[in-house]
């Protein structure tokens, strides 16, 4: 199935908002717009502020300051039930005395159908979630998964512009996550709506988003597509809360417009890319580069740009080894992940071992 492409229109516009409690800000000045068929994450730790965020674009708390606006109006003053958006809630919160037919019809009924197309919306939402023939099962009836989909349908029945999922697939076992991340992606590709996701799992935004806000502390970091935040990240909290990174220490040689030159000890002089947040503090720099982006060289195979060391600890995962490896004149020993189909994980822990990298996958990050 082709993408679906996102429009360039906003769908939710989030002007300055800021949500405090007392003293604290749970929410620090942000600023951000979602578009019209995106699926959208909001990432972060515990504590960031991400429920908060969703909460006030569904209605259900008001910011301190600044405005939200949802397809174009703005939302201040309107309840929850009248905004264009729907929430799925992490607990799934049905209601167990209902079956499932009655759980999705449940918000319908204020609209008044009557009971063909009533009828009609039930069963195409329950299609959508792939519980066909689940209508007159009660909900306590069901398995985790089967109540994630239960609730789906719930807000999916009601057609709302924009779906608001807080951490959905939290409370389902790895296996089933992973599956359900696959159909809720599907799911909102053949929907065409807007999807705000809440996550603390990184894995998860990177493989179901358009783009991903990563949050810390109440403050949005960065905004961008999953691969720019994984292979380009701002700084170094972003770097390190998405997946592993080696942080090398650099000297500053030359700024150039929009590059650094930079000394390290052990990968020599690199040209790379300055970010955007780059402040020069000093003649140092930090530079990042992913495990994987290291690569083993195997008997002599070499390659334009290597580095070479010794194997300190060894770590089998199935399908890849992880490699802890000892670099003369790095402070700290890099982390390497090497697939499993020429014998990683086979390399003797104290021998000496040559890695190939691309100084492109080396990039500077701010503090
Ligand atoms: N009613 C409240 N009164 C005071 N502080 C609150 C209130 N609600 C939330 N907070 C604080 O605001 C911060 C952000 O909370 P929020 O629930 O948005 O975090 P989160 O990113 O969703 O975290 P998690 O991943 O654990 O769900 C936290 O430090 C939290 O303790
Ligand atoms: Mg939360």
């Amino acid at each position: 199935m082709p993408e679906r492409p996102v429009a360039d229109r906003p769908m939710i516009e989030i002007t300055n908002v800021t949500r405090s409690y007392g003293a604290f800000k749970a929410l620090d000045d942000a600023n951000l717009v979602i578009r019209e068929g995106e699926f959208f994450s909001l990432l972060g730790p515990s504590g960031c502020g991400k429920t908060t965020l969703l909460r006030m674009i569904a209605g259900f708390d008001n910011p301190t300051t600044g405005t939200i606006a949802v397809d174009g109006q703005a939302m201040e003053g309107i309840p929850a039930n009248r905004r264009p958006t729907n929430m799925v809630f992490q607990s799934y919160a049905i209601f167990p005395h209902l079956n499932v037919e009655q759980n999705v019809a449940y918000g319908l009924k204020r609209l008044r159908l009557d009971s063909a197309e009533e009828k009609r919306r039930v069963e195409e939402a329950l299609g959508q979630v792939s519980l066909n023939g689940l209508g007159k099962r009660g909900a306590t009836e069901l398995s985790g998964g089967q109540r994630q989909r239960v609730a789906l349908a719930r807000a999916l029945v009601m057609r709302p512009k924009v779906l608001l999922l807080d951490e959905p697939l939290s409370a389902l076992d790895k296996k089933l996550r992973e599956q359900m991340q696959v159909e809720l992606r599907r799911l909102q590709q053949a929907v065409g709506i807007t999807f705000v996701l809440v996550t603390h799992d990184q894995y998860e935004a990177l493989a179901m988003s358009d783009r991903i806000a990563v949050m810390f502390g109440g403050r949005i970091a960065q905004v961008a597509s999953p691969k720019e935040i994984y292979q380009r990240p701002v700084n170094r909290q972003v770097a390190d809360f998405l997946g592993g990174m080696n942080f090398v220490k650099a000297e500053i040689v030359e700024e150039q417009g929009a590059s650094l030159v930079v000394d390290t000890l052990g990968f020599g002089r690199i040209k790379t890319d300055k970010p955007k947040a780059f402040v020069r503090n000093g003649s140092g720099a930090t530079l990042g580069i992913r495990p994987e982006r290291l690569r083993v060289l195997w008997d002599d195979s070499s390659a334009k740009f290597e580095v070479s060391g010794k194997v300190v600890e060894r770590h089998y995962f199935g399908e890849i080894t992880h490699l802890i490896v000892e670099i003369p004149g790095l402070e700290k020993p890099l982390s390497v992940t090497e697939t499993n189909d020429f014998g990683a994980d086979d390399i003797p822990v104290g021998s000496s071992i040559r890695l190939a990298y691309d100084p492109e996958a080396l990039v500077a990050l701010a503090d």
